[in-house]
Order: structure tokens, then C-alpha cells, then sequence
């Protein structure tokens, strides 16, 4: 096997990154619709596709892009306000066909969000998911029926001006992306022989 520093990855993957600085360049309406129909195209169990996204272009439904706003927490609302769109990605917890828990609902939906940053950086746009949004708000103010779950919510844009960022986030941003080693993640046949 080649040692992991002679290992290739694919650029889409190696050069995405969560920003948090924003240009107000406005992302085209096709653009956005390449990343919806990257996500239709991701595996699902059963293939029940259980993503839905609700979204909205500040230029374009200013009202509805207050609406997400408003559902995440300040530290995130801080600076994505700056972002030309808002994503909420939205799980169907339940089968269409079968009466059994749909316990990998979010684990497909995070696979067609995975399409959506693949895509996204192919664009040259930045996604940066956020976990950090009150669920219940989401639910009551985008009209959320019953048997659906928001599970992550998004900025995108194209990246902007890192300057002008506060300079607590102005440092995150600077910093150097890191990652767990291969040696700690991945084991060969059982859990006590590491395979790296
Ligand atoms: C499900 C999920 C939730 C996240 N929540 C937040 C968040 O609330 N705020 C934030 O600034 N970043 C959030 N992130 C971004 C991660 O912090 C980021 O992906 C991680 O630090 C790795 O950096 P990179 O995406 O630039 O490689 C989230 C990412 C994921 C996948």
C-alpha cells in the first residue's frame, strides 16, 4: 500500500473549505439549481431520498432569507448574513412504503449535502455548514410539516474579503485545516489492528 503522503485525492475534495468571509456577488440562479440537482443524484437507502432543502437568495426573497436567518444562533448569524443564500437541510424521517424507524434518514441527507460542497466547489462557490440553529424556530417559522426533521443549515457565496472580518474570526480563518491521522481512523478486519 502507498505510504499516505503519496496519496492523491480528487481537488473538489482537497480544496473545499468552510469560510466565513462572504462576497456579496450574488450566485446565479442556475448555479444554485446545479447544487439542488447534485444532491437529487446522491445514494439512498431504499433510494427513498429523503433530503428536502428549503432556501432563500437575500436579492431575490428577502423576507424568506430573514426567516433562516433568524433561525441560527448568533455566532453563525454573525457572519452569515454576509452570505448571498441560506440553506436548511430538511431529513423524512419515516419510510414512504415501510413501517419500520428510518434510522439512516440523516445519514442520506448528509450524503446528498456532501454532493451539494462537491458541486459547489466545482462552481467556485463556498458552502459552510452550520449545526448551530435552533430546530424548533426552523420548524415553526418555514412551516416544516410533521414527519420532517431540519438537520444542517448552510451559507453560500463566493468567498470574499478575509480582511474584513472581526479578528477573532479573521485567526479561524487563517488557520491551517488539520485532520485526524489515517492511524487513528481506519482499522484492518477488527478493531485492534490499526491499518495505517
Ligand atoms: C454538521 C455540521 C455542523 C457544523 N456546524 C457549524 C456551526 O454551527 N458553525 C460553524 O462555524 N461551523 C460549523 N461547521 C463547520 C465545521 O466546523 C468545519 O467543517 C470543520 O471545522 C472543518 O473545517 P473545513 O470544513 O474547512 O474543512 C459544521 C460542520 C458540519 C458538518
Amino acid at each position: 500500500m502507498n505510504t499516505v503522503e503519496e496519496i492523491r485525492i480528487h481537488d473538489l475534495i482537497r480544496n473545499r473549505r468552510s469560510t466565513r468571509a462572504y462576497s456579496s456577488k450574488p450566485v446565479p440562479a442556475e448555479a444554485l439549481t446545479a447544487l439542488f440537482e447534485a444532491a437529487r443524484w446522491a445514494p439512498s437507502t431504499m433510494n427513498e431520498q429523503p433530503w428536502r432543502f428549503i432556501y432563500a437568495d437575500k436579492n431575490e426573497n428577502p423576507e424568506g432569507y430573514n426567516k433562516l436567518l433568524e433561525c441560527l444562533f448568533e455566532g453563525n448569524s454573525s457572519w452569515a448574513q454576509h452570505a448571498p443564500v441560506l440553506i436548511l437541510t430538511i431529513a423524512k424521517k419515516g419510510y414512504s412504503t415501510l413501517d419500520v424507524d428510518y434510522a439512516h434518514a440523516w445519514h442520506d441527507v448528509g450524503l446528498a449535502t456532501g454532493n451539494m460542497l462537491a458541486q459547489a466547489t466545482e462552481l467556485g462557490l463556498y458552502v459552510h455548514l452550520m449545526g448551530g440553529f435552533s430546530a424548533e424556530k426552523a420548524v415553526e417559522l418555514l412551516q416544516i410539516p410533521e414527519g420532517y426533521q431540519p438537520v444542517v443549515m448552510a451559507t453560500v457565496g463566493y468567498l470574499g474579503d478575509v480582511n474584513e472580518l472581526p479578528e477573532n474570526l479573521k485567526a479561524r480563518e487563517a488557520a491551517p485545516r488539520t485532520r485526524k491521522p489515517l492511524s487513528e481512523l481506519v482499522f484492518n478486519g477488527n478493531w485492534n489492528n490499526q491499518a495505517f
